[in-house]
């Protein structure tokens, strides 16, 4: 009888209610079994689709962008707790996410409508350390601060288009950690796996917020200088509820 009553349980959940759980999973579990379930968590990422999260089809249509005073991206938010957080950024034609962080996370992307162009770069490479390290040469501490905002060396790792049939993208604290994403000949959504969450505290270090930058100088090639700079005035996000199936965990 059990064990019908465990078949029954899992018949109910769905794709979206799987991804949390395991999501949950990878990132509550014991390092040692950390990246099994992280490699687990993207593939069943890889396999979602817009109808997994009943994806509001108006989104889609250029009519709703044009309405007057619509925000440039709206955000779905799925489910949040300290240690996930499971969102749907929905991008209008020509949107885009300014660069920003995600200290000391990790996050997963998929695209689930669309297309979309990331520029992501990653910060402590064994490329950004030695550029420091020439540039402040003789310094104790590097004049990371200036005029009381962030700079950050960046190596600038990869830039590519991401559709419906592309795998995961996955940021980690130091791999890919930057990123600009915007939408690609039309509105674009993807579903966003963030861990821990923006707003959690980092041991040590106060809450985790996010912060914007731009470009200051190019080092090199692909060696950049960020500098870290107010949200953008064109871009604010609105929100819209989460009418996918409910969420079993
Ligand atoms: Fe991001």
């Amino acid at each position: 009888m059990e064990f019908i009553a465990a078949l029954a349980a899992s018949s109910m959940s769905n794709h979206i209610s799987n991804i949390l759980k395991q999501a949950i999973t990878t990132f509550t579990c014991k390092p040692e079994w950390f990246t099994i379930n992280l490699h687990s968590l993207i593939s069943s990422m890889d396999k979602t689709t817009a109808e997994d999260v009943n994806f509001p089809t108006q989104f889609t249509s250029d009519r709703l962008w044009k309405q007057p005073g619509k925000a440039p991206v709206t955000c779905i938010e799925i489910y949040e707790d300290l240690n996930v957080s499971i969102s749907i950024f929905i991008l209008k034609p020509g949107g885009r996410l300014p660069l920003h962080n995600h200290p000391e996370m990790y996050g997963l992307i998929k695209v689930i409508t669309g297309k979309v162009k990331i520029t992501s770069y990653s910060i402590n490479t064994e490329r950004t350390m030695e550029v420091d390290r020439r540039s402040f040469k003789g310094e104790t501490v590097p004049p990371f601060s200036y005029h009381r905002k962030q700079i950050v060396t960046a190596e600038l790792s990869s830039s590519e288009i991401v559709d419906t049939g592309s795998n995961t993208c996955v940021l980690e604290p130091n791999r890919n950690n930057l990123h600009e994403i915007e939408s690609v000949d039309g509105p674009a959504a993807f579903l966003d796996v963030l861990a821990p969450p923006y707003g959690t505290l980092i041991p040590n270090n106060g809450p985790r917020l996010c912060s914007y930058y731009s470009i200051l100088s190019q080092v090199s090639s692909s060696i950049f200088r960020l500098q870290e700079t107010k949200s953008p005035s064109w871009y604010w996000t609105d929100a819209f509820p989460y009418t996918g199936p409910e969420l079993v965990v």
